[in-house]
Order: structure tokens, then sequence, then C-alpha cells
């Protein structure tokens, strides 16, 4: 079991998650502390994903995305302790309550399913511009452009990717 509870009014599986920060544009402390749960969590969902390929090359690009999801939530920690002096940490997959069921693969391993996942990584990238936008507190919103601008090359790594599938 999760050593770690989900926090009082953060949805309630993983998917419920993803859906809820994506529709945030001026993140609250709670907002963040999801950010950071679901971003602990990608790093999980992408080792699972690199799984499903033997070609060396794709599992490299994509536990590099995996590795770099957790700095996200370590820089959305960060972001916490910056706007509210609160400690909240990000878990490792054995701690998160949203991988309390086990970590599963993102999509298909399969050229098409690689770059649907890039278009996802695009979409963060703007997530976290509008984030920052509209974060009044200058240290948070330059760690959420940090994230945005590492889910570009997030992006780019999994086309990449899809090249090398579809090669
Ligand atoms: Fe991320
Ligand atoms: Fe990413």
């Amino acid at each position: 079991m999760p050593t770690m509870t989900l926090p009082e009014g953060a949805p309630a599986t993983l998917g419920d998650a993803f859906a809820h920060i994506g529709k945030v544009t001026a993140p609250s402390v709670l907002d963040m502390k999801v950010m950071v749960l679901t971003e602990a969590a990608a790093m999980a969902l992408y080792y699972k994903t690199a799984e499903l390929t033997d070609d060396p090359r794709v599992k490299d690009l994509l536990q590099k995305n995996g590795r770099e999801e957790m700095l996200h939530a370590q820089r959305a920690m960060l972001a916490i302790k910056t706007v509210s002096g609160e400690d909240f940490h990000a878990p490792l997959p054995e701690d998160n309550p949203y991988l309390a069921g086990g970590a599963f693969p993102l999509g298909e391993m399969t050229k098409a399913g690689l770059e649907k996942l890039a278009q996802g990584e695009f979409g963060g990238e703007k997530l976290y511009e509008i984030w920052a936008d509209n974060t009044p507190n200058p240290e948070a919103a330059r760690l959420f452009r940090l994230n945005g601008g590492e889910e570009r090359d997030h992006g780019n790594r999994l086309l990449e990717a899809a090249g090398l599938l579809g090669a």
C-alpha cells in the first residue's frame, strides 16, 4: 500500500487527476499538489511504456522523458514551497496514491500511439505556460516555464521515437 494519502479535495484517480489539471488555468496549492503526484506517477508510466519495445533507442528516449517527469514533480514541489512554505514531497512510485493500482503504459507502442503521446506533451507545454502566466510568484512561474520547455523536448523525443518505430 502507498505510504502517502491523497491530499484532501484531490481527484480520486490518476485519470481524473490528469483531466483536472488539464483544465486549470490559475493553479491553487492543491492543484500544484495534484501536479506533483501526476508528474511523479508519469515517470513510472513512461517506464512501463518503454517495456513495450525491444528497440534500445526507443526505450532510452521514453525512459529519458520518464526521469524528467520526476524532475518536474520536484519543481512543482519547490513551487509549492515558494508560494505557501509548505513541504509536499514528490513520492516514489510505490508511495504514490495515484499508483495504488499499479503503473500502466501511456499508450500503444505504434507510430500513431507515440505521435498521439507527443501531442499530449505539447499540450503539457502549453498548460505550464498558462500556469506560469497566471502565477504571481515569479520563482514559481519560472519553475513552471522550465517544466513547460522540457515537455516540448518530451514531445520531440516521442516524435523521434515514432520515426524509429516507423523505419
Ligand atoms: Fe512533466
Ligand atoms: Fe512530459
